[in-house]
């Protein structure tokens, strides 16, 4: 290397004033590495999602992490869509998914007409989203989502709650830990109906998308953006203040006051609890009318899981979409599901103590005192492996005493250990971690 590039890469490696590590030697902000105990948890937590999902008989399905930004671009004012990490390769205009939503009716779409409806799919994916970054809130996360397409009865989103909250119980989460709140955007819409929505139903997913704000910016920046005369929406104060007052209620008799007596969207909430009675969970999916969600696409039932200490953000969020395959231009099919991400579980994973210890997943360990013994050991590795088990032969001049440390920590079950000794014999000693006891057995076992 000459000097010049010798003192370029010295440089990217710290900045000599002020002894910081460059920036490419660090993640982008927002962004995870996973190291082995990082990934083993992830790991953990994934074949949760995995063995809930398929307890509920949905597949797992995938897409690619890169879309046309035209899939993500929507008109609503929502926040995902103005967080999009975008960029243009080859006249192409793509991004990085923020949720894996519209790349799964992407994939209906295309094969809409071949489709046995109700589909249940579910996906555990990374997603991108430019972020302010706050607890709980990063640029990347994965979420576990389950949809199920074709189906407008309340029939899926029962199921959809049950196994959100089958998860729940499966992380060791005591009931009540975690309540599901649970709104209709229908009952909303309905109260809207003889005012705003009747000349203009276009505003009403802006207006979800300015509602959802009220917990970060107040009721009275909610009410500036309804009623902005320059906006999207322009209710009068009136009619703010009337979707205010509804946003308060927190039961379903209290909801029912400002629907019509004859209201769809009350009679299939009261469906809904009535199948979630059935499930055992009712009393963990409170009636909320504050929840309204941010996504433009919602057009029924909408949900979010919260920890019931309230001092994270959502653990989870989902509801109905039917209208999402029709505006991006497929064959209406009604739709619903969730997304649930794996930081906030985390933390509240780690604020309950309940992560499980998770070691790495190595059987046994083969070591070999000098070069002479290493063809030995590797028949004894190979042969091991050639019977299912996970084994770890020792590299190079590690040290017996550090090994047999390491292996005492990682919980691996057996040692095999071939000297000189050993060779002469004809044998490799295996020593039993657990039980603390030793046997020798015949190199010859390994053979073949
Ligand atoms: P979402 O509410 O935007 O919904 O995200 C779902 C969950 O993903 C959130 O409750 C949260 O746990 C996690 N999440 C979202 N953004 C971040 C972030 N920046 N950092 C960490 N975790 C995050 C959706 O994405 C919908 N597509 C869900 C859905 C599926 N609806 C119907 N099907």
């Amino acid at each position: 290397m000459s000097r010049a590039s010798n003192r370029d890469a010295k440089e990217k490696k710290t900045d000599a004033k002020s002894g910081q590590v460059s920036r490419a030697l660090q993640a982008p902000r927002g962004t995870r590495d996973f190291y082995p105990e990082d990934m083993r948890r992830r790991t953990w937590l994934f074949e949760q999602f995995r063995e809930v999902a398929a307890g509920f008989g949905f597949e797992e399905v995938d897409a690619p992490m890169v879309e046309h930004l035209d899939l993500f671009r929507r008109k609503a004012g929502e926040e995902i869509v103005d967080q999009l990490y975008h960029f243009e390769l080859h006249d192409r205009e793509l991004a990085l998914r923020a949720e894996m939503t519209p790349s799964i009716a992407r994939m209906v779409i295309a094969r809409q007409g071949a489709m046995r409806f109700p589909i249940r799919w579910f996906t555990i994916t990374q997603n991108w989203r430019y972020e302010r970054m706050t607890r709980g809130r990063k640029r990347e996360h994965y979420q576990w989502n389950m949809d199920v397409w074709g189906e407008p009865g309340v029939e899926a989103e029962a199921e959809l709650l049950s196994a959100l909250l089958s998860l729940i119980d499966r992380l060791g989460l005591a009931r009540g830990k975690v309540k599901i709140r649970l709104n209709s955007r229908a009952l909303l819409e309905e109260s809207l109906r003889e005012g705003v929505l009747r000349e203009r139903p276009q505003v009403f997913e802006p207006l979800c998308v300015v509602i959802d704000k009220i917990d970060k910016i107040g009721p009275e920046a909610v009410t500036e953006q309804l009623c902005d005369p320059e906006g999207a929406i322009g209710l009068t104060p009136d009619q703010a203040a009337r979707v205010l007052e509804i946003l308060g209620a927190r039961s379903l008799d209290e909801a029912e006051k400002y629907a019509a007596s004859d209201s769809p969207a009350i009679a299939e909430l009261r469906e809904l609890y009535t199948l979630l009675e059935a499930y055992g969970i009712a009393d963990q999916v409170p009636f909320d009318a504050s929840v309204v969600r941010g996504l433009a696409y919602y057009t029924g039932f909408v949900f979010e899981a919260f920890d019931a200490g309230g001092t994270l953000r959502a653990i989870a969020g989902g509801g109905r979409y039917d209208r999402l395959a029709e505006t991006l231009g497929g064959k209406p099919v009604p739709a619903a599901g969730f997304g649930f991400g794996d930081v906030v579980i985390g933390e509240l994973l780690e604020d309950e103590g309940l992560w499980p210890e998770l070691l790495p997943d190595v059987q046994d360990i083969v070591y070999a005192f000098g070069p002479a013994e290493k063809p030995a050991a590797i028949q004894v590795a190979t042969r091991l492996r050639t019977q299912g088990r996970r084994v770890e032969l020792s590299l190079g001049k590690t040290k017996l005493k550090r090994l047999l440390g390491d292996a005492d920590k990682s919980g691996a079950e057996r040692v095999f250990l071939i000297g000189e000794a050993e060779m002469s014999k004809g044998v490799v000693k295996v020593r039993d971690l657990a039980e603390k006891q030793e046997h020798e057995e015949a190199l010859s076992s390994f053979e073949g």
